[in-house]
């Protein structure tokens, strides 16, 4: 294994019962505040990615927005955002996913993603796979190669990687 991931591990905090009672909540705030472990999580995902052809991050609101790009910077693609609804000004095309009550939705803009674009997903968590799953649709709808899925955090219990229909998706670290 990668002697950093335990750092990035550590820093971590799990808040028990947020933002509900019996959800283990991933708090990504306390990684950020210690220099070396988020260092690393942005050095282990440029140093997978910085030699794959990559021409797009595509990073999704609002938590993939803070390790998005810094890995887009690094490896020399472009950041593009997928956003919550009505948030972009420009011509979009959306997806909706479901949450345990209702759906919710995201939106990318028409352009910024071309045919063929070798594009990676960012995100810093998966739950469900919902979140992931509704960008891919987005990407695959303008003719983006999505090479891969990136998430500082999977949940394997909600087996959300299932829902990814095969895609690879690489983590750091694991979490209950
Ligand atoms: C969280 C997390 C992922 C998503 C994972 O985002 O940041 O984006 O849930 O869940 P899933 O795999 O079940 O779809 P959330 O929408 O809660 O809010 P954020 O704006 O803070 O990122
Ligand atoms: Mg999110």
């Amino acid at each position: 294994g990668d002697a950093r991931v335990q750092g990035i591990f550590d820093a971590i905090r799990v808040v028990p019962d947020f933002p509900k009672p019996g959800i283990m909540f991933q708090d990504i705030t306390t990684l950020l505040l210690d220099h070396k472990a988020f260092r690393d999580c942005i050095d282990i995902f440029v140093e997978r990615y910085k030699d794959k052809n990559i021409s797009v991050v595509a990073g999704i609101e609002a938590r993939g927005f803070i390790f998005g790009p810094p890995i887009a910077l690094a490896i020399g693609a472009k950041f593009v955002p997928i956003r919550k609804p009505k948030k972009l000004p420009g011509e979009v095309i959306s997806e909706e996913y479901a949450l345990e009550y209702g759906t919710d939705r995201i939106e990318m803009h028409v352009g910024a993603v071309q045919p063929g674009d070798r594009t990676l997903v960012v995100d810093d968590l998966i739950a469900t796979g919902g979140t992931l799953s509704a960008a891919m649709r987005l990407l695959e709808r303008v003719g983006a190669e999505v090479v891969e899925c990136a998430c500082v955090i999977e949940l394997p219990e909600l087996k959300g990687r299932e829902r990814l229909g095969g895609k690879p998706l690489f983590i750091l670290v694991e979490s209950a």
